[in-house]
């Protein structure tokens, strides 16, 4: 698709961990949290424990959190998709998407990280600066909010349950 067609994160398509394509416009109406994930990093445990809390605790009320394993950092995350799945699912009994591997810095960014990065983010720059660099997306499929990878993902909550407009 050329990219002034695009308009939102509903215009992509992408593959899951098992090689299929994946509309993002499946996700209509629904507040995603985009992260980029890694298995091996050193934060990754109390990452995906915070990750697993707000989708226990949102996902019925259309929370929806996308994670895009990167090695980019550090090779943090070398394995195959199978290696992947199998880690995410075993130790964290993550019941939440995990897509294929992409890369979000670079000449090979993924489309989708191309888009997401395409804001005036200032202070941010265009670069990712690490795993689980998170992005919040409003239910129009626009990108609502930027995090640095240090924020926790529970210190969203607030600004997702506005996004979802519960209280
Ligand atoms: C998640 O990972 C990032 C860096 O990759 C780290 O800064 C943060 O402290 C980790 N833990 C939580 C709970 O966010």
């Amino acid at each position: 698709m050329a990219s002034q067609d695009i308009v939102s994160i509903f215009d992509f398509t992408v593959k899951d961990a098992k090689g299929n394509d994946v509309d993002l416009s499946t996700y209509k109406g629904k507040v995603l949290l985009i992260v980029n994930v890694a298995s091996k990093c050193g934060l990754t445990n109390s990452n995906y424990t915070e990750l697993n809390q707000l989708y226990e605790k949102y996902k019925d009320q259309g929370l929806e959190i996308l994670a895009f394993p990167c090695n980019q950092f550090a090779q943090q995350e070398p394995g195959t998709n199978d290696q992947i799945l199998d880690f995410v699912c075993t130790s964290f009994k993550s019941e939440f998407p995990i897509f294929d591997k992409v890369e979000v810095n670079g000449d090979n960014t993924s489309p989708l990280y191309k888009f997401l990065k395409s804001g005036n983010w200032g202070l941010y720059k265009d670069d990712i600066q690490w795993n689980f660099a998170k992005f919040l997306i409003n239910k129009e499929g626009q990108v609502a909010g930027r995090y640095y990878p240090g924020t926790t993902p529970l210190s969203l909550e607030y600004d997702i349950k506005k996004l979802l407009g519960v209280s």
